[in-house]
């Protein structure tokens, strides 16, 4: 079987989730309320320490929700240039709710308060309204990055002083309270609202769920049905992320470990690079994003010798490569993985 590195979203519900999930207590959840849906509102909202949740079928969704919950037509919203609600959302905050993005080129996925000041508009009738900042933890494109702490205090406090609102793509937070060992609660507290994936990391099928005050969760619910998003029966697919809360969130360390295993291996082969890493370790979390010399062909050239030996992948630019581990993955597989590569850029080696 070949070893699916392309995503965290490639997972399988194992037996148990499908009979959790098989079991679980339903209701119309755009009519009034599904039970089990309503359980894992709260029991996100807690974890988040937020007032209150709302369930929706995916990360896109919860983002581009947000937008429109923080941001009138015409609004603009500052956010990191690689930010997966800017490069990989169709740019439906303009097509679905009329607002601009502004985009900043950041480090490792970091902004910083002197980026944002210099780029929000005056408040004059010449200029769009700047109403939201967009923040990504981790950060995909920079390679599953955790966000430097400081510098997120420091926005969110700056954000208050300017009245701005704060959303939080938190699509892999799991993975960065894990690694970070800080509590979701932490994570979340700086922002106005958070959206956390569950089909991600922790390996349920299907949801996202968008947290915040009960006001602007109450509004998102309304701006969710606008969107196709009302669910009916969703317990079902409710049940799956209560299990994987429970039962995946921790493991999510083995992920992290076979991901760093995995860069220390690529990093010393000739040829192969890890792009951007901290001084202190190579990857922060399951993505492991390298770059590729061209004496080893182009990033889709040496993708589909990857595949030819069994291992999938993304080309994540013409360079560079992302791996991201996962529940599926083993300590076993990296190895094999490892090999491949090894095979593959020895050429270079002579
Ligand atoms: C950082 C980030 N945000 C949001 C999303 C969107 O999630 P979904 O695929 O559920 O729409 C993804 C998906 O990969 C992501 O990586």
């Amino acid at each position: 079987m070949a070893i699916d590195l392309r995503s965290d979203t490639v997972t399988q519900p194992c037996a148990e989730m499908r009979r959790v999930m098989a079991a679980a207590p339903v209701g119309d959840d755009v009519i009034d309320v599904d039970p089990t849906v309503a359980e894992l509102q709260e029991r996100i909202a807690d974890r988040l320490g937020k007032e209150a949740a709302i369930f929706m079928p995916s990360g896109t969704m919860t983002n581009q929700v947000a937008v429109r919950l923080h941001c009138q037509r015409g609004d603009e919203f500052l956010c990191e240039y690689g930010c997966h609600i800017f490069t990989y959302e169709q740019a439906a905050f303009a097509s679905m709710s009329g607002v601009s993005p502004h985009p900043l080129v950041g480090r490792a996925g970091n902004l910083t308060v002197e980026q944002l000041q210099a780029a929000r508009r005056p408040d004059n009738e010449h200029a769009a309204r700047t109403r939201l900042v967009c923040l990504e933890h981790t950060h995909n494109r920079a390679g599953g990055k955790l966000l430097d702490w400081e510098h997120v205090l420091k926005i969110a406090a700056w954000c208050r002083e300017q009245d701005l609102r704060l959303h939080l793509d938190g699509a892999r937070l799991f993975n960065a309270a894990v690694a970070s060992g800080r509590s979701l609660r932490d994570l979340a507290e700086p922002f106005d609202t958070v959206s956390v994936c569950f089909s991600k990391g922790l390996g349920a099928p299907v949801g996202s769920a968008l947290a915040g005050s009960r006001a602007d969760i109450a509004q998102a619910r309304r701006h969710r049905k606008a969107f196709g998003g009302g669910m009916r029966q969703a317990g079902i697919l409710a049940a799956a992320a209560l299990f994987a809360l429970e039962h995946r969130y921790d493991r999510l360390a083995e992920d992290h470990a076979n991901a760093a295993w995995l860069a220390t291996e690529i990093h010393q082969l000739p040829g192969l690079r890890i792009v951007d890493p901290h001084p202190e370790r190579l990857v922060d979390t399951n993505i492991v994003l390298f770059e590729i010399d061209p004496s080893l062909g182009t990033a889709a050239e040496l993708a589909a010798k990857l595949a030819d030996h069994g291992v999938r992948c993304f080309p994540f630019s013409a360079t560079s490569i992302r791996f991201v581990t996962h529940l599926h993955i083993s300590r076993p597989d990296v190895e094999q993985v490892a090999q491949v590569l090894r095979g593959l850029s020895s050429p270079i080696a002579r």
